[in-house]
């Protein structure tokens, strides 16, 4: 096994009617700033439940974050977090708000010239405002790790930095919060939180198969549980397994001294960047390219895979290989993206196919090479998404 160290110091608060534990883990005389999105949280009445909670706290308010927040929304944030001198930050929503919130926890804090840098540049967090969170979207499992990614409209680029210091002091999980969500958010988040798990999974044989049968037990609940959230959006148990598979499927402790992917993610980016397409819908784009255009180099992960979260035991080596990609590719197709009307082909999101080499070029230029090798290029990034015309 790889050496390894696990920190992760969030306290998770899961259940029914948690929002107004917020009186508690606010701490106590703290300004709290309020961040969220787009007003989800003031029509389905997590923001009431919030802010009764909040009621002995001096509360100022940030909204407006939009998917895929963007640097400049954060850096109004900054502003207003100086300026009401704020102590503290809530982020509630989805994983932008609290991507969001976690790079104005960086950036208030940030003494160069230019807050971009921290994401650019990665230059070091030294200090961040603490904060905590209330998640009403699971997928990102930004709610229990170190990770944020923030977009820039100007430069198209879309851009990760993470930091322990911008982990959340505690993250609020009520499974009710997320009845109202429309059906293709539920979509793309299991298909996030899927992806977040084979990208730590599907790679080579690494020595640690305590890792790998989490991984499996993660992907068999979300194959069980996910469909069901589209057709029951109300039903607890259902809600709530979701929710706790999108948190352990990103909050570190599934890479722990085993190799990691992530190529789904860098080139998924592109997309969202360059075409807006939203971030699970890219990853079910993209991850059966990868796998496709790898299926040597994984054949044995893949193998595994196929046999233990989809019982696939008929057949050579190489049909068993090819059924599991196309099981997953149909899984993200068939039970999410069909009766939604969307395609996760790159002509279904009029995503042109000049694209393939393009993306390639962009990552090329930053020295990106992908894949648990280091070493997908601009030819194969090019190749892989040429699969996904
Ligand atoms: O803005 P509001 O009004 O809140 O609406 C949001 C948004 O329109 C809505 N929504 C969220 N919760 C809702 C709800 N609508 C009704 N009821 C609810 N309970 O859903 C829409 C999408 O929200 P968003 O936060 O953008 O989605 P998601 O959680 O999928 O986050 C995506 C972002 O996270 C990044 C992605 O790149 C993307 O920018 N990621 C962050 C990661 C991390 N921090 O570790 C890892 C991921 O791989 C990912 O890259
Ligand atoms: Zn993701």
């Amino acid at each position: 096994m790889r050496n390894f160290e696990y920190f992760n110091p969030t306290r998770l608060v899961f259940g029914k009617g948690t929002i107004a534990k917020l009186s508690e883990l606010v701490p106590a005389g703290s300004r709290p700033l309020l961040l969220y999105g787009g007003g989800s949280i003031k029509r389905n009445g997590v923001y009431g439940q919030a802010m009764a909670a909040l009621a002995g706290f001096q509360v100022e308010e940030f909204g407006g974050i939009e998917p895929n927040p963007q640097f400049d929304t954060c850096m109004k944030a900054v502003d207003k977090a100086k300026q009401t001198d704020r102590d503290f930050l809530l982020a509630i929503g989805g994983g932008s708000v609290l991507d969001a919130t976690k790079f104005v926890a960086a950036a208030a804090k940030y003494r160069g010239n230019d807050a971009w840098g921290i994401l650019k540049k990665w230059a070091p967090v030294e200090a961040a405002i603490p904060l905590g969170t209330v998640l009403t979207l699971p997928a990102t499992g930004s709610e229990m790790n170190a990770g944020s990614v923030i977009s820039r409209e100007s430069t198209n680029e879309k851009l990760f930095f993470g930091s322990d210091l911008v982990r959340p002091a505690f993250s609020v999980l009520d499974p009710e919060t997320t009845y109202s969500l429309p059906p293709i958010q539920t979509a793309n988040g299991i298909v996030d939180a899927f992806v977040h798990v084979v990208e730590q999974y599907a790679t080579y044989p690494g020595p640690n198969p305590l890792q790998d049968r989490q991984a499996e037990a993660i992907l068999r609940t979300l194959i069980e549980e996910g469909p069901k959230a589209l057709d029951r959006p109300n039903d607890y148990e259902v809600r709530a397994n979701i929710m706790w598979c999108a948190t352990n499927a990103l909050n570190g402790w599934l890479s722990l001294g085993v190799p990691t992917d992530w190529a789904a993610h860098v080139i998924g980016h592109e997309l969202t960047a360059l075409y807006g397409v939203d971030h699970g819908t890219s990853l079910a784009i993209v991850e059966p390219g990868v796998w496709a255009h790898q299926r040597e180099r994984k054949k044995e992960k893949l193998l595994q895979y196929g046999e233990r979260v989809w019982d696939i035991r008929d057949g050579n080596e190489d049909d068993r290989v090819k059924k599991a990609i196309r099981k997953t590719d149909s899984f993200f197709q068939d039970s999410f993206f069909q009766s939604l009307g969307i395609g996760t082909r790159l002509s279904d999101h009029n995503v042109p196919s000049e694209a393939c080499a393009l993306i390639a070029k962009r990552l090329a230029n930053r020295d990106m090479k992908v894949g648990e090798h280091a070493d997908l290029g601009e030819k194969e990034v090019t190749e892989i998404l040429s699969l996904r015309i």
